[in-house]
């Protein structure tokens, strides 16, 4: 039997949405605030805001039962014992996370608190954000004993947000005290104790069976840290075998080979090793910079984390020069671009390298012919259509008399076209690959030319 918490999540953006349906998923009765009338009029209506898989499912299954949506924080502060604070933390121009939302919301729950309520941090925040919470609660005249403050960080991944929540690799809670911890342990104890997977409609996860998730028990100043440093590792990876990949070219390696030997050793593992155009999304940038900014507060010189920034920075350009450099000149060439998403399964376009790798090819007159399964309307706002952009609905039309088709997003639909369809489609069978998505022996012997990242290319 669920322990049921009675819980309020403020923010409908990627994190908060998908926590609060999937609190309701556990088992818990979930109040899910948001200041944007539209947005909360259209969840309430049964509309989806964002692109990710098994969320429609959810809101159907749990909508006006489990979870509903408000635009009230003080009464949703009232009627709950757990408030999530799920809203947006963007880049201020120095690099550091603007947190005016965060203290704004806290501000209102501190007017309106009255009884004992612990107030989570699940936005990605800088380290220390769980005191200056503390002191805003104080500040409006609450007392110590009347709340706590903990660190719940996330860890999903857009495109996989849901099942990643429900099957968790791990779960942080920084919690100062023994009440608030164990208050939280209670939300995630169905995938603690493993309960919730024996459900029939359970959410499947990347394992059968599906294995209870791990909690473990922080500091608050520590769980904040394990957020940033997660992100920043990860960029790590990602720069560090893209660099090793321009060196595969040099040398006619194939980095594809190199991720796999480096990968099969435990302790470095083979998960984010693919090479590419370079990482973007709302995470990865935002969170490095942010990070960086820490390190310097506290006079600490954080140098690798500038270098992975530049490495990523520069990976774009280089990936432009190997258009420009299978093509020889660019005005007027036209071009397929596959791919608007900083990644596949997701219609998000936030910071997404191929609008600026789109950005450089506009700039030296190609007219471009571009798809994405989902993110088209989104890129549509940036690049408005013109006689230089427009956008189609399948990848065979956007081929159609190209002189050359660019892969920019790894959609597995773009891993999966039919190549002789494809070739015929085109003027020139050329690809260019940024996502790797092809064997370049196979390629050769359908009669590309082929060019990807770090492996040698075919014509
Ligand atoms: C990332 C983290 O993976 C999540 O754990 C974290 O919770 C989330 O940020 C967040 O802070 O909210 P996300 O931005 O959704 O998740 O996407 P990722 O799958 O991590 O991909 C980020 C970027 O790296 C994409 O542009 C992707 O194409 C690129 N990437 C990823 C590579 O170029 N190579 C890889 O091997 C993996």
């Amino acid at each position: 039997m669920v322990k049921k918490v009675s819980i309020a999540v403020v923010g409908s953006g990627y994190v908060g949405l998908v926590a609060a349906v999937c609190f309701a998923e556990l088992g818990h009765d979930v109040i899910c605030v948001d200041n944007d009338e539209k947005k909360v009029e259209m969840l309430r209506n049964g509309g989806v805001p964002i692109h990710e898989r098994f969320l429609p499912e959810l809101l159907d299954r749990h909508r006006n039962k489990g979870i509903v949506f408000s635009t009230e924080l003080g009464e949703a502060t009232r009627k709950s014992e757990v408030i999530f604070i799920a809203v947006g933390t963007p880049q201020s121009d120095s690099g550091h996370a603007d947190l005016s939302y965060v203290e704004a919301v806290v501000s209102e729950i501190a007017r309106s608190i009255d009884s004992y309520k612990v107030i989570v941090e699940k936005s990605t925040v800088p380290v220390y954000t769980n005191e200056w919470v503390r002191r805003v609660m104080e500040r409006h005249g609450v007392e110590r004993g009347h709340f706590d403050v903990v660190s719940n960080p996330e860890f999903l991944r857009e495109g996989t947000a849901v099942s990643d929540f429900l099957h968790p690799d791990r779960i942080v809670v920084g919690a100062d005290s023994e009440a608030s911890a164990a208050l939280l342990g209670r939300i995630y104890a169905p995938i603690t104790d493993g309960s919730y997977y024996e459900r029939e409609a359970a959410v499947p996860g990347p394992l059968t069976p599906a294995t209870p998730a791990t909690i473990l028990y922080t500091s608050a100043q520590s769980a904040e840290i394990i957020k940033h440093a997660s992100n920043a590792f990860l960029a790590m990876k990602i720069s560090f075998i893209n660099s090793v990949a321009n060196l595969c070219e040099a040398v006619n390696a194939d980095v594809k080979e190199v991720a796999k030997g480096i990968g099969l050793d435990g302790r470095i593992g083979p998960k984010f090793l693919n090479p590419g155009v370079g990482y973007g999304g709302s995470c990865f940038p935002k969170d490095l910079a942010a990070f960086r900014w820490v390190a310097e507060q506290q006079g600490i010189d954080f140098k690798l984390l500038a270098e992975v920034e530049k490495i990523n920075s520069v990976q774009k350009k280089n990936f432009f020069n190997k258009i420009r450099a299978a093509l020889w000149t660019l005005r007027g060439k036209r071009i397929a671009i596959l791919g608007l998403a900083f990644k596949g399964d997701t219609d998000d376009i936030r910071d997404s390298p191929a609008l600026d790798i789109i950005k450089m090819l506009l700039h030296e007159g190609c007219v471009l012919v571009a798809h994405d399964p989902a993110a088209t309307e989104r890129a549509k706002e940036v690049f408005p259509e013109s006689a230089q952009i427009r956008y189609v609905d399948d990848p065979y039309s956007a081929a159609s008399n190209a002189d050359a088709l660019v892969i920019l997003t790894d959609w597995q639909q773009f891993a999966d076209l039919d190549l002789d369809r494809l070739n015929k489609a085109l003027k020139f069978p050329i690809i260019i690959d940024g996502r790797n998505l092809y064997d370049p022996a196979l390629m050769l012997e359908k009669n590309f030319t082929y060019v990807s990242v770090g492996r040698p290319a075919v014509y």
